[in-house]
């Protein structure tokens, strides 16, 4: 079994999409949430779901003796990053080579880097006049939104979208992230 946590700062709609496709799967669990921030609505998810979830403040994220034994203590071999914002130390890197997904909601290298998250990203975009745009999933290393790609799927800007309209496009977009991660875990560990 493949035992996935889940990094996420604020809303939760991936993470709960992530815990919902992996239910009942023979290979591959949804094991922790951890969250940075206390009121973070995915801490709600995943008590409604039954997924154990940690809120980690950003101090003890960033400390290699507490944050590793967390994840030692669940025996998290992989980790999903959906919506979370902190940027992950060297230590969790060189823990999680090529372990650790994170969805971004722009094509990337288009719209990405530091303060390039949520409805910044599609802002960006529509002030630059952009015709399309899309979602990237990519393994992470030590700067924003940078890492080998896995994926990209794109949709049209429309004449008149808001960030707002764009968003919920994009959440559709998202949609196909467990699948990708699924697919990504199977090569990774040959199940
Ligand atoms: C998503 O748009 C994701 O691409 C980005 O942050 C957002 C998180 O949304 N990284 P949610 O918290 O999963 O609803």
């Amino acid at each position: 079994m493949v035992r996935i946590a889940i990094f996420a700062s604020s809303n939760g709609s991936n993470a709960e999409n992530l815990i919902n496709h992996f239910a009942g799967s023979p290979s591959v669990e949804v094991s922790l949430i951890v969250s940075n921030r206390v009121d973070a609505f995915v801490l709600e998810r995943a008590a409604r779901l039954g997924v154990e979830s940690r809120y980690v403040p950003k101090s003890e994220f960033y400390s290699e003796d507490i944050f590793l034994p967390l994840l030692d203590d669940y025996k998290i071999d992989f980790i999903v990053l959906a919506g979370f914002l902190l940027k992950c130390p060297t230590f969790l890197l060189d823990k999680y080579p090529n372990r650790i997904l994170n969805i971004h909601p722009s094509l990337l290298p288009k719209f990405g880097g530091k303060g390039m998250y949520g409805e910044h990203v599609h802002k960006a975009v529509l002030e630059a006049g952009e015709s399309v745009s899309g979602i990237t999933i990519h393994t992470i290393d030590d700067r924003y939104d940078c890492g080998t790609i896995i994926h990209q799927s794109e949709c049209k800007v429309d004449s008149g979208e808001t960030p707002l309209s764009l968003a919920a496009k994009i959440h559709e977009l998202e949609k196909v992230y467990p699948q990708v991660v699924e697919n990504y875990i199977g090569k990774m560990f040959n199940n």
